[in-house]
């Protein structure tokens, strides 16, 4: 068993998620990021990849104030459980994600990880799974988080974790704020890098489920069949 899982992701016209820098750049707007707390809101976990933390240093925290509020009025940490996929535990200890906000952190990390690195991340207060080897199984990693109850899952990239997922068949919706702005660059990252699919006949098939205009570009929302 895994949990329902979900892609969020905000990329340029020509699907770039960020410029060659790879740092952090809006891509969208106030009403997206509002979309985007609310899904936040509404999941049990949310989850990046370690490139993702060591370019940007996201907090994945919930923002709104209310919503927050609305989450412990339910019974629930007011952020959802915050998640890093980080082979050899890379995450630094005074990243946002463990610094900022309250509720439980965990690094899922492969048997190669070394060991002081655990420790430190443990003394921060972040919460150590193993799956794998050398890198992340994520797969069963999906199936540890599903028994430490997580049901939905948000994943906020970066693009070597969307490809991961997807072609491992771990995905069941993406969604994707499409920004009015061409970033260009091959070697910025796009919203699924890793090696790719060799044609159509791979190729991961999406449903779409909605178009909405939003800010000064549109969200898509597709099923994956
Ligand atoms: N616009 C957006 O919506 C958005 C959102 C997030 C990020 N971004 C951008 O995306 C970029 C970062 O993306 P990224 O591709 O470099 O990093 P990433 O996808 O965040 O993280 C990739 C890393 O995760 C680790 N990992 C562990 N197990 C894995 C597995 N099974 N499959 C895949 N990865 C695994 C690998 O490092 P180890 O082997 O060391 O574990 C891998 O290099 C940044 O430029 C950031 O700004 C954009």
């Amino acid at each position: 068993m895994r949990p329902y899982v979900f892609i969020n992701a905000a990329m340029s016209a020509d699907g770039k998620i960020s410029a060659y820098t790879r740092k952090q750049i809006p891509i969208s707007g106030e009403q997206d990021f509002q979309r985007v707390d609310r899904l936040k809101y509404g999941v049990d976990a949310i989850m990046v990849g370690i490139g993702t933390v060591l370019s940007d240093d996201p907090s994945l925290t919930v923002k709104s104030e209310e919503l927050m509020k609305e989450r412990l009025d339910l019974g629930k940490d007011e952020n959802p459980i915050r998640i890093v996929v980080d082979s050899l535990a890379r995450t630094p200890i005074y990243a946002d994600i463990l610094m900022k906000g309250a509720g439980r952190r965990v690094i899922l990390v492969s048997g190669s990880a070394p060991g002081a690195r655990l420790d430190r991340l443990r003394e921060a207060g972040a919460e150590i799974v193993v799956a794998g080897e050398h890198q992340v199984d994520l797969a069963s990693a999906l199936g540890h988080l599903y028994g430490m109850g997580v049901r939905r899952l948000m994943v906020e990239g970066g693009g070597r974790l969307n490809w991961s997922l997807l072609s491992q068949g771990l995905v069941d919706a993406v969604y994707v704020y499409v920004g009015n702005m061409i970033l260009g660059g091959e070697s910025s990252p796009t919203l699924a890098d890793g090696t790719g699919f060799s044609g159509i006949d791979g190729a991961c098939q999406l449903e779409l489920i909605s178009l909405k205009q939003m800010d000064k570009g549109f969200v898509v929302e597709w099923q994956v069949k």
